[in-house]
């Protein structure tokens, strides 16, 4: 079979889900840093990255109306974009390894439970999950989207820092801290 070029179809997948370009590469770099850091071997690392390419490919469904709405969602819209990650399981769990799969059905899991689809708490959410999440929100806060301006870096770590033990593991959130003292966040270039 011919070599594809698959950074080209991640680029499609962007434009698709939202305007989020490098979105899911920096989510991904940072989430592997974030697992070397914590100390996992490289097959988990290999999974991260993925996850952390892959995490939203289930928003691939949605109108993307509602994904670039600039004001707020409605009540309805919510809920709907809430089930992102469980279509991005269905979509995955037949093609890729179970433990991938499951970081993308997990990722928007709050440490203290009150996250979603299903409540999961601390230990209990899987640790690639809890990594993609930290990831995740960092990206989402320093990018342009269409509800908001990218927000200062130094706002976005202390987010993080301040949201340990509630939204965050801890234990993620501390080698979090450690990259951003070193000045190693991936961060979009904003022109
Ligand atoms: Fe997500």
């Amino acid at each position: 079979m011919r070599e594809i070029p698959t950074d080209i179809l991640i680029e499609v997948m962007e434009d698709v889900i939202e305007d989020l370009h490098g979105h899911v590469h920096r989510v991904s770099d940072l989430a592997v840093d974030l697992g070397a850091g914590i100390g996992l071997g490289n097959a988990d690392l290999d999974r991260l990255a993925l996850a952390g390419i892959l995490h939203d490919v289930g928003k691939i469904h949605f109108d993307p109306r509602i994904l670039g709405k600039p004001g707020p969602l409605s009540e309805d819209e919510f809920e709907l974009i809430r089930r992102h990650p469980e279509m991005g399981f269905a979509m995955t769990r037949t093609r890729l390894e179970p433990k991938v799969a499951e970081a993308i059905l997990y990722h928007h899991e709050r440490y203290d439970g009150g996250g979603y689809p299903f409540g999961l708490e601390a230990d209990n959410i899987p640790i690639l999950s809890r990594i993609v999440l930290v990831s995740d929100a960092f990206d989402a806060m320093t990018s342009v989207r269409a509800y908001q301006p990218a927000l200062p870096v130094d706002f976005a770590v202390n987010e993080i820092r301040t949201n340990a033990g509630t939204q965050f593991d801890p234990t993620v959130v501390d080698i979090f801290l450690e990259i951003a003292a070193v000045d190693r966040l991936p961060l979009e270039l904003v022109s």
